[in-house]
């Protein structure tokens, strides 16, 4: 199906969505995710595929084998050549697809920025993401409340460690964290010892575990952190991952589930859960893939159809050429008081997983 002809859009808005619902189930969506090296985009483009495909759609779904960048380039270019009618975009770079979403424009192909969203490209029609800032702001108040810190009297040693600030989202993370954080660290109550205060420092690139990893360690003896040294009270990680090689490195300086210092993720993903379980990590941010894909979904079938298309949010998020009419799902916060209760009982993961 073509919907980019203006007598498309002129039989759309003539007969309406009805006259849509058969040519709807012919529309082939193409949808791009950044890597297959984390549960999360596999689980996003399972669900969607499946959820695109239950909507009637033919669906191209394509992984940039390990955040490669050209990768994605490539298969986006396909997409465009094989005239898909949407394209759904999780972005490695998000400034990376300026010139490539040129051919989508030239198409008047719609392209919806997931998760993240595409800077520098007036080709994005909208964006589907989680409230970012709220995602940061959870993790900031989980170290709030857990070290009690409106009531500290000694100041508390925390770390810092962000994705790569190629990647939008690490923006609003840093910002929601920080609104909570940074007046505990303008007053002294918090202190980052390893003086690596801002973003561009705590950044790892790709999101990468032993990156994460290495910077921990390097952290730990300059600093000299220890479970008999230099106390660590918190490490702000912005995602599980990041959490994980954090771990690692504390696990291997002697740390154990009675004396690690509180540790934020985000995902829950299985290897978080489950130290979330032994008490090596405190929490992580639920983002329930499932919504997210759902969300898409109703997206596509919207603009496949020709009506308005439900957005929640249309003054946040602006990639360099305006604002993106988006829709933000609730992120959760998850510990181990209540994982039970969201990913299980919801049957996001079954009990033997975890
Ligand atoms: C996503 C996170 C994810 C991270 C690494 C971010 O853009 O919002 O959920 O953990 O990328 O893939």
């Amino acid at each position: 199906m073509k919907l980019k002809s203006g007598l498309t859009a002129m039989f759309c808005a003539m007969f309406g969505a009805v006259a849509f619902a058969s040519a709807a189930n012919a529309a082939k969506i193409g949808v791009s995710m950044p890597t297959q090296s984390l549960q999360r985009w596999n689980q996003d483009g399972s669900n969607m595929k499946a959820m695109l495909e239950k909507s009637g759609h033919d669906v191209d779904l394509q992984y940039a084998g390990d955040n490669d960048i050209p990768t994605q380039v490539n298969q986006i270019e396909n997409m465009i050549a094989s005239d898909c009618d949407v394209i759904v975009i999780a972005s490695i770079d998000g400034s990376a697809l300026t010139e490539v979403l040129k051919g989508a424009k030239d198409k008047n192909i719609p392209v919806i920025a997931y998760d993240r969203l595409i800077m520098n490209s007036d080709a994005v029609s909208y964006y589907a993401t989680f409230d970012n800032t709220k995602v940061g702001r959870l993790q900031g108040q989980y170290i709030a409340d857990a070290l009690d810190l409106a009531n500290a009297k000694e100041p508390l040693n925390i770390e810092l460690f962000t994705g790569p600030t190629d990647d939008n989202n690490v923006n609003f993370f840093w910002g929601g964290a920080m609104e909570v954080l940074k007046p505990y660290i303008d007053k002294g109550t918090l202190v980052v010892p390893s003086g690596q205060t801002s973003k561009e420092q705590c950044a790892t690139l790709n999101w990468n575990l032993e990156e994460a990893q290495k910077r921990m360690e390097n952290i730990i003896s300059s600093v000299g952190y220890g479970p008999e040294d230099t106390p660590l009270a918190a490490v702000l990680a912005q995602n599980d991952a990041l959490a994980n090689g954090v771990t690692n490195a504390l696990l291997a300086t002697g740390y154990d589930n009675t004396n690690m210092p509180v540790i934020t993720g985000q995902d829950c993903d299985k290897p978080g859960v489950k130290n979330i379980k032994r008490g090596y990590q405190s929490m992580s941010v639920f983002k329930d893939t499932r919504t997210l894909a759902a969300q898409v979904v109703k997206m596509v079938d919207a603009i496949v159809a020709g009506q308005p298309v439900e957005v929640n949010d249309t003054t946040t998020y602006d990639n360099g050429t305006g604002v993106i009419p988006s829709f933000l799902c609730e992120p959760v916060a998850a510990d181990k008081n209540n994982y039970q209760k969201l990913l299980v009982e919801s049957g996001y993961y079954t009990e033997d997983e975890l």
